[in-house]
């Protein structure tokens, strides 16, 4: 049985005081489901130090670097994350791949960079609406993957989780609907089934894009979504809360 994960994406948002606030509420919220919440580089102390007594949070991060430590001017390592307390990354949201050139390569790289270190990645594919629109969406989904699955062993893959993120339910209020998700989502397992049946019951595969507390409940109840990955709505503490809530309800 795989347990439910609820992912916050703050993405560039957020202050010292702002946060403390959020984190002060959320950890006296009753939420059983594991949640990551994953803050811009600067807060992430500040975020896994608030959630070190939890029995279920942690701390994400939203992107690491692919290379060692040394002469990367910028960027951050995965040693940097896990000396900060962090236990999950997201690699390759489609705000990378399409602002910052992320290639699936790239992004295959990362993944494999974390887990290796032992950070959980949460590996983001997703179509566009033009590709949806010309039935590319699993081709589309497929290619993203191929490089992954090329660069993580099977136990590694168990260890990840895959957010399928189609990009033009991303921030639009135009969500997925439960049928579509859970589509997208048994075609996901298949393809790692195809990889390694062990991964494919192990891994967690969770949707984002436009989940807010009116529709987490249905999305969560597919069988093949095991939770979600939150944006715009885990910036409201009491949404995410009520999010988090959803995907304990559909986990009983
Ligand atoms: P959204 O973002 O929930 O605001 O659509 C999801 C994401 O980008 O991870």
């Amino acid at each position: 049985m795989r347990a439910t994960l609820v992912a916050a994406n703050w993405k560039m948002n957020g202050s010292f005081a702002s946060n403390r606030e959020w984190l002060r509420v959320f950890t006296a919220s009753t939420v059983s489901s594991e949640v990551a919440v994953c803050a811009p580089y600067v807060y992430l102390a500040q975020v896994a130090d608030a959630l070190r007594g939890t029995r279920h949070a942690s701390a994400g991060a939203q992107n690491l670097s692919a290379e060692a430590p040394g002469t990367a001017t910028g960027e951050i390592a995965a040693e940097m994350l896990l000396d900060c307390g962090v236990r999950w990354v997201i690699v390759g949201h489609s705000e990378r791949r399409s602002r910052y050139g992320e290639s699936s390569g790239i992004v295959a790289a990362k993944a494999a960079r974390a887990v290796v270190h032992g950070l959980k990645p949460i590996i983001c594919v997703g179509e566009t609406l033009h590709e949806r629109e010309q039935g590319r969406t699993l081709a589309v989904i497929t290619a993203q993957l191929a490089p992954v699955f090329d660069a993580c062993a099977a136990d590694e893959l168990a260890a990840c989780a895959i957010a399928y993120e189609p990009v033009w339910a991303i921030g639009t209020g135009q969500t997925a609907t439960p049928a579509q998700a859970q589509e997208v989502h048994a075609a996901i397992r298949s393809l790692l089934s195809r990889h390694d049946p062990g991964a494919a019951s192990q891994t967690r595969i969770v949707y984002g894009g436009s989940v807010k507390p009116s529709n987490a409940l249905e999305l969560f109840a597919q069988p093949d979504v095991d939770g979600g990955l939150i944006g715009g709505a885990s910036l409201s503490v009491t949404d995410f809360i009520s999010i988090c809530q959803s995907a304990d309800r559909a986990a009983n």
